[in-house]
């Protein structure tokens, strides 16, 4: 700031008389001034706003946890209002006891907190065939990472004597899409939380309220919101949600399915479309997020020049398993436009890949699962702009 700057010089009312008093807002909402960093949709992606999905501003946002109020939602019939109350969860099946838990009977088993991303297989889907959509927000935004407390889902099924022979558990939500899914009981009694809480306080309408599966590493469509039932079986469902959709098309035309871990990817938030740059050269901070649904994260590589030369990004901290890191790379930008990446790799050796190899393993068929490395082109304007390279 200049030395004559008056904002220095002169004492502002701000210092001069009272503020707001305690409690004026007895649940606070974001300031005023940031009134941009909030959930946006893409018109033209879903034929109406029941059965779509908004998405996280990651390009505004720092750190790693997501706020509610802007995480992304995704729907297939619409937010429901469930009230605690009437609240009722059914496990039945192959199980000694079929048993039905209301929200206070879930509140008296021990619980576990932890920090997990929840990414929907489709973020970056209309990316697959080149660069589509001009912003992080939009092009990486089908993702939140909060932490979330609740009970081991494994503690309801040995509640319930489940039938330790049997593979598979279906899940399904209170809604009237219920979003049924087959999930390996290997899984459900390995890390999967029946969770009440996301970073501390009830979950949000739009995250399952009040009650939602949190499946670490899992693609998003399996974290049951609204959760109501979970069925002991020996075979999976083959619902709609994991064969017309959530499935890979190959490039001979044959469907992959249940592919449940979302392997290691990245973006950098800023700079990026929605969050140009405006000081000109100098110092500059690029920043992103990185995360593996099979582990924890162990480097992020940044290339201002297309990814012929990279350099290793600084984590802020100590990755966690299944959760976003985030990651920052401190330049002296020389003004001459970059083309930046930034590719992830995570504690089992697997190195996120580029589009051409994904492109190269999977055809041009598929939608879902894309963690290709994303290329934006910064101008020497400090514009940015979604591109593809090859
Ligand atoms: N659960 C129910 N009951 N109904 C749904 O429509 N959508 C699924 C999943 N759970 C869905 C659901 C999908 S596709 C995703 S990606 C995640 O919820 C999104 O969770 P979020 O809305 O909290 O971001």
């Amino acid at each position: 700031a200049r030395a004559d700057d008056t904002l220095i010089t002169q004492v502002q009312p701000w210092s001069r008389n009272l503020g707001d008093p305690v409690a004026a807002a007895p649940y606070g909402l974001p300031t005023p001034h940031e009134f941009d960093v909030v959930r946006r949709t893409v018109d033209w992606l879903t034929a109406d706003a029941y059965s779509s999905v908004s998405f996280t501003p990651i390009h505004a946002l720092d750190g790693t946890i997501t706020p509610q109020g802007c995480a992304f939602e995704r729907h297939h019939s619409g937010a429901i209002d469930l009230r605690k109350e009437d609240y009722r969860l059914m496990v039945m099946g192959d199980v000694a006891r079929p048993l039905v838990f209301t929200y206070a009977d879930l509140e008296r088993f021990p619980r576990d907190t932890r920090v997990a991303f929840c990414e929907c297989a489709a973020n970056s889907g209309m990316e697959w065939r080149g660069a589509q959509l001009n912003g992080a927000q939009y092009s990486h935004g089908m993702i939140h990472n909060m932490e979330y407390t609740g009970v081991p889902l494994r503690l309801l099924l040995e509640e319930a004597g489940y039938d330790t022979s049997r593979r598979w558990v279906y899940v399904e939500g209170a809604d009237a899409a219920s979003n049924g899914r087959s999930i390996p009981i290997k899984k459900a009694l390995d890390d999967v939380l029946v969770a009440f809480k996301a970073n501390g306080e009830a979950l949000r309408r739009e995250h399952g309220y009040p009650v939602r599966l949190v499946v670490p590493g899992f693609e998003g469509n399996l974290w049951i919101k609204w959760l109501r039932r979970i069925e002991v079986r020996d075979t999976p469902v083959h619902s709609r949600e994991e064969t017309s959709k959530y499935t890979d098309t190959l490039a001979d035309g044959i469907s992959r399915q249940f592919t449940f871990a979302m392997d290691a990817k990245s973006v950098i938030t800023a700079p990026s479309p929605q969050a140009p740059v405006r000081h000109g050269d100098g110092p500059l901070v690029i920043s992103g997020l990185a995360w593996s649904g099979r582990g924890a994260i162990t480097r992020v590589d940044v290339t201002l020049d297309g990814g012929q030369n990279w350099k290793v990004a600084r984590l802020a901290a100590p990755p966690a398993p299944m959760a976003l890191c985030r990651f920052y790379l401190d330049v002296a930008w020389d003004g001459a436009e970059m083309l930046l990446q930034s590719r992830a790799i995570d504690d089992t050796g697997y190195v996120q890949p580029t589009k051409a190899q994904l492109h190269a393993a999977r055809g041009m068929n598929s939608t879902y699962h894309n963690n290709g490395i994303q290329t934006w082109l910064m101008r020497a304007d400090g514009s940015v702009e979604n591109v593809e390279v090859s």
